[in-house]
């Protein structure tokens, strides 16, 4: 007997053939004569309805122990469907009851729950249609990703999670030790790491990318796609201490190649989500947020505006906007500020260049005023930055005196600077933040509801 699944069945259906789906039941329906079920087996998000006629053996007993979330093995016939809302449908010949969900405690009875509740369910939330919806569109997504830098010759480097470097020079990092928290050994008056598992201060990391850059003046194109984790204390619908992140990197590249790439990137991965989770999608649009796959196709044929962080700032002083941070040329714009920007000033996704140096990481190029960097963010409505990027600085001497300037130690980066040393040429590279992009392209409103299980601070139940 072959098995099926429920989203080959509905796609091409074996019309008058035995089928059998293993799967889990998301409502029963008692009618005179004929019970109906709704079974997911989370191959898609549609249901496949089987019909349990009264004259099958054991009609009272079997229907009886039918409750939702329950999983259960059924043979039967393919047919078309006389009713509404379905071309086909299962009629049952045999079922088994493999693992019953009690009515008094599987608290999947309701068909709405909020995200909140959900999340306290972390367990049992993919059995949802948001959440399998997210799940497959996140696989997706991974998938079209490793494609897009795969057809174009991009080498994939798994850079290190644990790490003796901080990448952002932001120190909001976690650390990794086996030092007994208890009694840590101090020397000088400081922790002894010398007694740590590495002999030195290890951390997670922030981002892929100083290690990235190695391979990068090696075989010119590569990219990272791994969990990043930041020990931010910020509470938001938009920041995660653990999630991950896409870091493609390229040797003799400028920022305006780089630029080039991840618009090129953002507008292929929509395309592909578009192309190929359709029912997905549709359910995003009508469920989540009107509008998302529209806004997806527009997007896919505009292109994203370019203006400086100068141009920027005077939009935004110009707009006269009531602003809760107050704009002034050398903030750094907060996401109040970079939502203004996309949703009212230009109603797109905009790539904002030339920050100020001072409120950028220490390893972006400084341009020839002395003051700004080349940087790069692109920002979208609803959640301002996604992507963060920039060229970076290739001068030996410029790199060091920054890392100076930044307040790090260029000895923690000696070999970072042997880049520079040995070979260097301009290179660039962008990181786009893996949640918020799904966050964006399914408008789930929470970036806790993109990530099968969050972690953020104080929450790590699962
Ligand atoms: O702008 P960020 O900090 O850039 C970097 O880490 C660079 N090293 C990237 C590079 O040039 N290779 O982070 C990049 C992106 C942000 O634009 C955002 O989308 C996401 O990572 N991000 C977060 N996503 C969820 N939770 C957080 N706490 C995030 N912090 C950054
Ligand atoms: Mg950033």
């Amino acid at each position: 007997m072959v098995k099926n699944d429920i989203n080959d069945i509905l796609a091409k259906p074996p019309m008058d053939h035995d089928i059998t789906v293993e799967a889990w039941i998301r409502t029963k329906r008692e009618s005179k004569g004929v019970t109906f079920l709704e079974l997911n087996d989370g191959s898609t998000i549609k249901n496949l309805q089987v019909i349990i006629d009264e004259n099958l053996p054991g009609y009272n007993a079997i229907t009886k122990e039918m409750t939702t979330g329950s999983s259960v093995v059924i043979t039967g016939k393919c047919i078309e469907s006389p009713g509404q809302g379905q071309a086909v449908e299962l009629r049952a010949e045999s079922i088994t009851l493999l693992g019953p969900a009690s009515v008094d405690e599987y608290v999947l009875q309701k068909k709405r729950h909020s995200f909140e509740f959900l999340r306290e369910v972390a367990h049992l939330r993919p059995r949802t249609n948001s959440f399998g919806a997210v799940a497959r569109v996140r696989s997706a997504l991974s998938f079209a990703i490793h494609r897009f830098f795969n057809e174009r010759g991009f080498i994939y480097v798994h850079t290190p999670i644990i790490t003796g470097s901080d990448c952002e020079g932001a120190g909001e990092m976690f650390q990794v030790t086996t030092l007994p928290l208890e009694q840590v050994p101090v020397r000088d008056g400081q922790v002894d790491f010398s007694q740590d598992f590495f002999g030195k201060k290890a951390s997670l990391t922030v981002s892929g990318q100083l290690e990235g850059e190695t391979y990068a003046c090696a075989l010119k194109k590569i990219y990272t796609f791994g969990p990043t984790f930041r020990a931010e204390n910020s509470n938001t619908s938009r920041h995660l201490a653990e999630f991950w992140m896409i870091e493609p990197e390229m040797a003799f590249c400028d920022i305006h190649g780089n630029m080039d790439v991840a618009e090129e990137f953002l507008k292929y991965i929509f395309r592909y989500v578009l192309d190929n989770c359709p029912d997905d999608m549709d359910f995003f649009d009508s469920r989540i947020s009107k509008g998302v796959v529209d806004n997806l196709r527009h997007i896919i044929t505009s292109t994203f505006m370019r203006i400086s962080y100068t141009e920027a700032v005077n939009r935004l002083i110009e707009s006269k906007a009531n602003f809760e941070f107050p704009v002034a040329w050398g903030i750094d714009l907060q996401s109040e500020h970079e939502k203004y920007l996309t949703e009212n000033i230009f109603k797109q996704p905009v790539i904002i260049t030339d920050y100020p140096k001072e409120i950028k990481a220490f390893y972006m190029k400084v341009n020839d005023d002395n003051k700004t960097v080349r940087a790069m963010d692109i920002l979208v409505p609803r959640l301002g930055e996604i992507v963060g990027g920039s060229e970076r600085e290739a001068d030996y001497e410029k790199l060091k005196k920054r890392i100076v300037e930044c307040g790090l130690n260029p000895d923690d980066y000696w070999w970072y600077l042997d880049l520079r040393r040995f070979g260097t040429v301009p290179h660039s590279g962008f990181g786009l933040g893996f949640e918020r992009l799904i966050q964006f392209i399914t408008g789930m409103q929470n970036i806790r509801d993109v990530i099968p299980f969050p972690r953020a601070v104080n929450t790590l139940e699962f």
